[in-house]
């Protein structure tokens, strides 16, 4: 026996087909795939929310007359005034109490999903091995650091404290390094109200001051609502990725002619974060027109560690994509040389 409210738990689109085409049930998902509500949807020819395509209409007609089994095919549909591209799969029931079933999945949103679960599956695996290693550091290097202050109030020769000094100073900042991997899982979120652009304002400020030959520019989507979030951390998160770019348009060999970043806001709608469906999230995109991500690097620039500046500790974007998961969202990239684009995703619930 089906449950047809179990379809409504799915993030994938679910229209129950009659013998004549007609959509008979449709899940929730489905409201937000085609922009209309269910009572729109019911009893609509199903191959009508598409663009015209007789393949489609054909395949829906096989498979409500049980003629084939299964079929996978592309599509168009409209939400708003977009056109969105998207996987139809018909399927015929047998002995059920509906003719077919058609499965819709936007495709971009497919590829997104692949790419940000790994992200944080990968995130998660470094995390883990880093307390365990900032664990395993810290006792020695407290020891370390004690014995070499006996030893220096032991010293015969004066001369001879350079270097328990070296000593007790690099204990500490290997100390500091370790404390800082270990950070981000330490202080609890401090949730309220944030105003995305109020951020992105005081990001724009801050990186402006420090790099005044790069041009940033402001691309808001006025309409985005505010969201839960804790501000210091989304703050920090942004300034990491506009940091990065600023630096890689000044600081790199052959710096960038009119360098410019982009700071752009929009509203996704439909997007699985972390293993979550959600009706909407803010996407806060960094875009520079740099040299882009240095090939060797790209699997890998949110590890911890992992540098491809002189100077630098790797730890810029490793802390922002802790501090955006936290709130439920990924930060992603694409890059090539010229335009390179890092989106921090964050979940947009009705607060
Ligand atoms: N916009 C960008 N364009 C090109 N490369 C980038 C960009 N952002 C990051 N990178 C590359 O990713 C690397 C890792 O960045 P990350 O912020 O984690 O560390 P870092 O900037 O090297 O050091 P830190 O931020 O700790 O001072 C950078 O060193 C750089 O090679
Ligand atoms: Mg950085």
């Amino acid at each position: 026996m089906i449950s047809v409210e179990a379809f409504d738990l799915l993030a994938t689109t679910v229209l129950l087909l009659n013998p004549a085409g007609e959509v008979v049930v449709a899940n929730a998902a489905a409201e937000d795939m085609f922009g209309r509500s269910r009572r729109h949807l019911i009893g609509q020819p199903a191959a009508l929310l598409f663009e015209r395509d007789s393949a489609l209409e054909q395949s829906i007609r096989q498979a409500c007359s049980g003629e084939v089994a299964d079929c996978r095919q592309f599509a168009m549909t409209r939400r708003a005034t977009e056109a969105v591209e998207v996987a139809v799969t018909s399927i015929a029931l047998v002995q059920k109490p509906w003719a077919a079933l058609l499965e819709v999945k936007d495709i971009e949103q497919r590829v997104l999903v692949d790419r940000s679960l790994r992200l944080v599956e990968e995130v998660e695996t470094q995390h883990e091995l880093l307390r365990n290693l900032a664990h395993e550091v810290k006792n020695p290097l407290g020891g370390l650091r004690g014995a070499a202050q006996l030893l220096e109030s032991e010293l015969p020769d004066p001369a001879l404290i350079e270097y328990t000094r070296v000593i007790i100073s690099e204990a500490d900042r290997l100390q500091a390094l370790v404390d800082r991997l270990a950070a981000p899982q330490r202080m609890p979120v401090q949730w309220q109200s944030v105003n995305i652009h109020e951020i992105c304002e005081r990001v724009c400020a801050l990186v402006r001051a420090e790099f005044r030959e790069v041009a940033i520019l402001r691309d808001y989507d006025a309409s985005m609502p505010e969201l839960r979030a804790d501000p210091a951390r989304l703050m920090q998160a942004l300034l990491n990725v506009v940091r990065n770019a600023a630096q890689m348009l000044t600081q790199q060999p052959g710096a960038t002619r009119s360098p410019h970043i982009t700071i752009k806001t929009r509203i996704a709608r439909q997007v699985l974060l972390r293993h979550k469906q959600h009706r909407m999230a803010a996407v806060v995109s960094v875009i520079d027109n740099g040299p882009g991500v240095p090939h060797t690097l790209q699997e890998r620039i949110f590890h911890p560690l992992v540098t491809g500046r002189d100077g630098g500790t790797g730890l810029g974007l490793s802390l922002a994509q802790d501090f955006v998961q936290q709130h439920g969202g990924v930060i992603e990239f694409d890059s090539q040389p010229g335009h390179t684009e890092f989106r921090l995703m964050l979940p947009l619930e009705p607060i």
